[in-house]
């Protein structure tokens, strides 16, 4: 029951007519819970909150499903603007892309070139860009992207997904690169990837051991408070510097959790998404987690 629930969650999130109709809608759904707003104006005053606290934020300016090359500059030039935003408005944050957002789906070097702009601009500001991990198909293009960036800058990184049969070779190959470590949030077939939780949480802490050993900075990037325990014991007992790593969480998730783990003197990183591109994030969303569907429920028939 659990599996078709996540399995009917995930194909509304790749419903490209769902993800149309919503960009048209405005919030629905009880989606603001999860997303900060519609422009970088209302993420930045929640960015302040959490920068108030000691947390610092990846901001995610939402977008998928573009297979047009002006609406890929357009998206292209909305991340240039958070940059520039960031600068100015002295948040402490970096940001997080989606290259289907600007342009994987249409050509992989004007993707490339886009990509370029965005890390160029983040580099003249100090800002760190992460690359997140979509679909399988796109596993490839998006390491060949980023090994093709890194020739030429250090401040881009991306994500790697435990349920993947090949995230352990990868690793290694990324030794060097700051990593966000996931367990993954779309569907894949068992030909490339664990389909047991048990798998999937196992080689996530397996990864994060090794990670830990090396020195690039890693973002341990989870709600689950198992794994959470995990690594704070072995952290402790290895003696592992609380400066190589941080947690990270999704706005809107076990915001209590996030500000403790703070307090306690751990780095913190919240990610916070926004714009009107929220359909696909929320029912990603709703198929991790379906407890969140009592908010979709209140929003539809109490308000
Ligand atoms: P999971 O959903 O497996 O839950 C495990 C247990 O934790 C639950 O059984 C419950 O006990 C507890 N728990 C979890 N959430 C809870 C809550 N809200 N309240 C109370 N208890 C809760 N994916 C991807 O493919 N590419 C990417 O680039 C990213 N990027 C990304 C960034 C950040 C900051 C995060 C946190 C996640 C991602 N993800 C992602 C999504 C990720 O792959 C994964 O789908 C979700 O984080 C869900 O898995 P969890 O590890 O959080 O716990």
């Amino acid at each position: 029951m659990a599996n078709l629930t996540r399995d009917f969650f995930i194909a509304l999130s790749n419903s490209e007519f769902l993800n149309e109709n919503a960009r048209k809608w405005g919030f629905r759904l009880g989606a603001e819970k999860f997303v900060a707003g519609t422009d970088i104006y209302a993420a930045a005053k929640k960015v302040r909150e959490l920068n108030q606290h000691g947390i610092t934020v990846t901001l995610d300016n939402l977008g998928e499903f573009v297979y047009d090359r002006e609406e890929a500059i357009e998206a292209k030039n909305q991340i240039l603007n958070v940059i520039e935003q960031i600068h100015e408005l002295e948040l402490d944050s970096h940001i997080s892309v989606k290259l289907t957002q600007i342009g994987l789906d249409i050509d992989k070097d004007f993707c490339l070139e886009n990509m370029r702009d965005i890390v160029a601009k983040a580099n003249e500001n100090h800002i760190f860009v992460n690359i997140d991990m979509e679909k399988f198909v796109h596993y490839q293009p998006t390491l060949d992207l980023l090994k093709e960036l890194r020739k030429e800058y250090k401040n881009v990184g991306t994500v790697l997904q435990t349920y993947l049969y090949r995230t352990e070779e990868d690793l290694k190959e990324l030794k060097d690169v700051r990593l966000r470590i996931v367990k993954g949030a779309y569907k894949e077939s068992e030909d490339v990837a664990y389909q047991t939780k048990e798998e999937i949480d196992a080689n996530f802490i397996k990864v994060v051991k090794e990670r830990l050993q090396g020195e690039a900075f890693t973002s341990i990037a989870t709600h689950d408070h198992h794994i959470i325990n995990q690594v704070k014991k072995y952290v402790e007992e290895n003696n592992i510097n609380k400066d190589k790593f941080e947690f990270q969480m999704l706005y809107g998730f076990r915001t209590e959790m996030q500000y403790a783990l703070a307090e306690e003197g751990y780095r913190f990183c919240t990610y916070i998404p926004f714009g009107n591109d929220w359909f696909g994030y929320f029912m990603r969303r709703l198929a991790e987690r379906p407890q969140n569907m009592n908010l979709v429920l209140k929003d539809t028939f109490y308000t």
